[in-house]
């Protein structure tokens, strides 16, 4: 499994076991984030009482049972342990109080841009292995953008990527449209903090294909993570 982390203000920490945890880890909003790679068989006890979600990126978990690119939140059982080796993505909640979604970062050198009104990204994305993460704030009632990513998927200059979301503050829904108009809603996947919607890719010809979709905040507004793990051996 590919760990390289190519983000330059970020490192692999070596800890027991061979478990790796990136450093110095993400935080904002109430929440530190930080990858760990857990090898096969081996676990890793999570310190504190915090809520953590926990999100499968590579690999398996026995404990507790994920699969890959879903995420469960962890409060009373604190151990991981992977069945195979496993990339994970944690975000420890250190204030879950927390009212302003779009706020300072520190611990990685990153900031927010804001694409289009309404609409803020972290920049620049983090990379690890085959994986791009950063974090969108959308204010209230936002639509951020009906897509399908075919144009092709003009942040990534062409790259195929599965993508997924993971809530980490306020409401949102994860939403597919028959076309590109808002008239043509056929689902709607209501997220909230700690969850993540079932992917919607699936692989054609070599292409990775979405149907037309949007994330669309609630009321609240919302912060929440998205996740490209960049796929090159696409099995048709
Ligand atoms: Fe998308």
């Amino acid at each position: 499994m590919d760990i390289t982390i190519k983000s330059p203000s970020m490192n692999w920490k070596e800890a027991a076991n061979g478990i790796k945890i990136s450093n110095p880890g993400l935080t904002t909003a109430g929440y530190t984030m930080r990858f760990a790679y857990i090898p096969s068989g081996k676990t890793m006890s999570l310190a504190g009482n915090q809520r953590v979600i926990v999100n499968l990126l590579n690999g398996s978990l026995a404990r507790p049972a994920l699969e890959e690119k879903d995420c469960i939140t962890v409060v009373q059982n604190r151990f991981i342990t992977a069945e195979k080796d496993s990339l994970v993505f944690l975000c420890i909640d250190e204030n879950p109080d927390t009212k302003d979604m779009k706020s300072a970062i520190s611990g990685l050198d990153l900031k927010w841009i804001e694409p289009a009104h309404g609409c803020f990204r972290t920049d620049p994305k983090l990379e690890v292995g085959n994986y791009k993460v950063n974090l969108w704030y959308l204010i209230p009632n936002k639509n951020g953008g009906i897509h399908n990513h075919a144009d092709n998927q003009d942040h990534n200059e062409g790259v195929q990527f599965i993508e997924f979301h993971t809530q980490l503050r306020g409401k949102g829904c994860m939403v597919k449209y028959k076309e590109q108009k808002e008239s043509t809603e056929y689902e709607r996947f209501e997220l909230n903090p700690g969850q993540s919607h079932p992917l919607f890719s699936k692989v054609e010809n070599n292409i990775v294909k979405y149907p037309w979709h949007a994330y669309v905040a609630s009321e609240t507004g919302a912060l929440f993570l998205v996740f490209e793990e960049i796929v090159n051996n696409l099995q048709k």
